[in-house]
């Protein structure tokens, strides 16, 4: 490219570019706002200095995703990029796009995506740059991002002609070689070599074959699922609903739990469905519903944990298990049962990668509908569906008939059973929840809680342990602190406040509440039954409900 066809921009810099966890997310009407965009592609450009990458671009296909890729590309050229990879029509799910950034080695990726929140011009969209291992940037390259967004003074980008994303193949942009490629077929091949597909097949079409749903809530998954399930695994066209990837997701929230994927829950419920299951709208989020059976995000990591060795990728072994802290402790047990490390992390996919990097993670979950494992480095919706078909599969050959229920009963009476359910104070005012946070901060200080006891519609409950959470890194020693406040009680019940990192507007506070039980007769109870006292006794100490003045969560999961 001729240094003459770059073109230098004077912008000024917005305020609140700063990336989260997940990258830079706002309303689609900031990102459209003059400069908004380029400025921020820019400053992710002056910190990674990408003379001479490869990157890969692409993501959920949210509204403005379009122009976003096209903007990419001219600053890209101007910036000495050496090469693009771009999924066609702009489109790669979250895990898609690790597996790219692995898979042709290249030296990171720009993903384009709000994950599960509401696409269309007037909700989110978002961009996030992750690094060459396939994951997201970690926090000192996200904070030289936002460093650079603060001084911005001028990009650069090369006018041309828009490139035509629809046409699988090569092309160039001033010197920009840009690769369109098929955004489902690497992802499909990845996921044959990790599952038994011969199994899962002959199961679905054997003698005790199941009735599968996969609820694509018009996120990105739907061409994926259709991949999978109708082409690979020749299930009909019923398998799959709201598979149509839509820029605004048919309007709804993509992200898939009780509240948000009722499309999902009602069909599966109306229909008597064995099997169903959901996923967000990038694709790395995962729900799996069976009829009369929800798999807490909890247990489910832990039962594929427990049955990996029927799935091909894990024949090998284990090399360490990992969970989130305020996830429930349901892994943990399959850790100590099979001998292997484990490891409690923050919030956050992040903090599983370096743990995989150094080769000690396989198998990681998180309470927010997050499974996955070293296959990538983002959690992974699709390969969480496939991964319980490859267990029912295996359990079937043994005893035909098992299903959802039957292994989550089976898993309990091995393991016991962890209670655990999640309250969302959504939008509260960031003021209110910051003063709730500070009570709870001044009662941990000063330890008042340590053996008081709270009554309960259950039972008592005494406060045995009160702490902020802190993690330091086993791998690059780094440290987090104030990763969430924890009260355990004397029964080994826990009850978890935290802030929300991703949301968009306001605050949104997280009360997470874990009772384990070793009882059968708790066995098939309903969750909101098992910890119906504790949820009281949470909301009493913290006074959740006179600070923030709210009733009711706005989500229960
Ligand atoms: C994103 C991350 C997850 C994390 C979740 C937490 O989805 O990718 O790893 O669990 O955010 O969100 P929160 O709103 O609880 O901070
Ligand atoms: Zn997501």
């Amino acid at each position: 490219m001729s240094k003459a066809n770059v073109k230098v921009v004077s912008t000024k810099p917005y305020e609140g570019q700063k990336p989260g966890t997940s990258g830079l997310r706002k309303r689609v009407k900031i990102f459209q706002q003059e400069h908004y965009t380029e400025n921020f592609v820019q400053a992710i450009f002056d910190s990674v200095k990408p003379e001479g990458f490869t990157l890969v671009v692409g993501g959920d296909g949210r509204f403005f995703s379009k122009p976003a890729v096209q903007k990419i590309i001219a600053i890209a050229a101007a910036n000495g990029v050496k090469k693009l990879i771009i999924g066609k029509d702009g489109i790669f799910s979250t895990p898609a796009a690790s597996n790219i950034i692995r898979k042709y080695k290249a030296n990171g990726g720009i993903l384009l995506t709000a994950s599960h929140n509401p696409g269309g011009p007037d909700n989110d969209f978002g961009i996030k740059y992750n690094v060459s291992n396939g994951g997201p940037a970690p926090e000192n390259i996200t904070d030289k991002i936002y460093e650079k967004t603060k001084s911005i003074s001028e990009y650069k980008l090369v006018e041309g002609p828009e490139v035509d994303l629809s046409k699988i193949g090569s092309t160039e942009f001033a010197g920009l070689a840009i690769d369109i490629i098929d955004p489902v077929k690497d992802y499909l091949e990845l996921l044959e070599s990790i599952f038994d597909f011969g199994l899962i097949k002959s199961f679905l079409h054997g003698p005790s074959g199941q009735k599968v749903l996969f609820d694509g809530l018009h996120g990105v998954t739907g061409p994926y699922a259709r991949a999978i399930f109708v082409d690979t695994l020749g299930l009909p066209e019923s398998s799959v609903q709201n598979c149509v990837a839509l820029p605004d997701f048919g309007g709804g929230h993509p992200d898939p739990n009780l509240t948000y994927a009722h499309s999902l829950v009602e069909a599966v419920e109306k229909g008597q469905i064995p099997f169903g299951a959901a996923s967000d709208g990038d694709g790395d989020r995962n729900m799996i519903y069976g009829a009369g059976a929800f798999v807490t995000p909890s247990d489910s990591v832990a039962v594929i944990a427990d049955w990996a060795h029927v799935i091909p990728y894990f024949k090998g072994g284990l090399k360490g298990l990992a969970r989130s802290m305020p996830t429930s402790g349901a892994i943990d047990y399959v850790a100590k049962a099979k001998n292997v490390e484990f490891f409690e992390v923050p919030t956050g996919w992040k903090f599983f990668g370096n743990l995989m990097d150094a080769g000690r993670l396989s198998i990681c979950g998180e309470e927010s509908f997050g499974t996955g494992s070293d296959h990538i480095r983002e959690k992974d919706g699709l390969w969480a569906v496939v991964a319980w078909l490859n267990i029912l599969a295996a359990a079937n050959q043994d005893k035909p008939g098992t299903g959802i229920k039957d292994i989550l009963l089976a898993h309990y009476k091995k393991y016991g059973r962890s209670f655990f359910s999640r309250y969302d104070y959504e939008e509260v005012s960031s003021d209110a929840a910051h003063k709730m946070v500070s009570a709870l901060d001044a009662a941990i200080k000063d330890q008042s809680l340590i053996n008081q006891t709270f009554d309960s519609a259950t039972g008592e409950f005494a406060v045995a342990q009160a702490f902020v959470f802190d993690y330091t890194d086993p791998i690059d020693g780094s440290v987090s602190r104030n990763q969430g406040q924890v009260l355990r009680f004397a029964d080994g019940s826990r009850v978890v406040f935290r802030l929300s990192g991703t949301g968009s507007q306001g605050a949104t506070v997280r009360l997470y509440v874990e009772r384990y039980t070793t009882d059968p007769s708790q066995f098939e109870k309903d969750t909101a039954e098992g910890l119906k006292g504790l949820i009281e006794v949470a909301l009493r100490i913290s006074k959740l409900k006179e600070f923030l003045g709210r009733d009711k969560p706005t989500v229960i999961t």
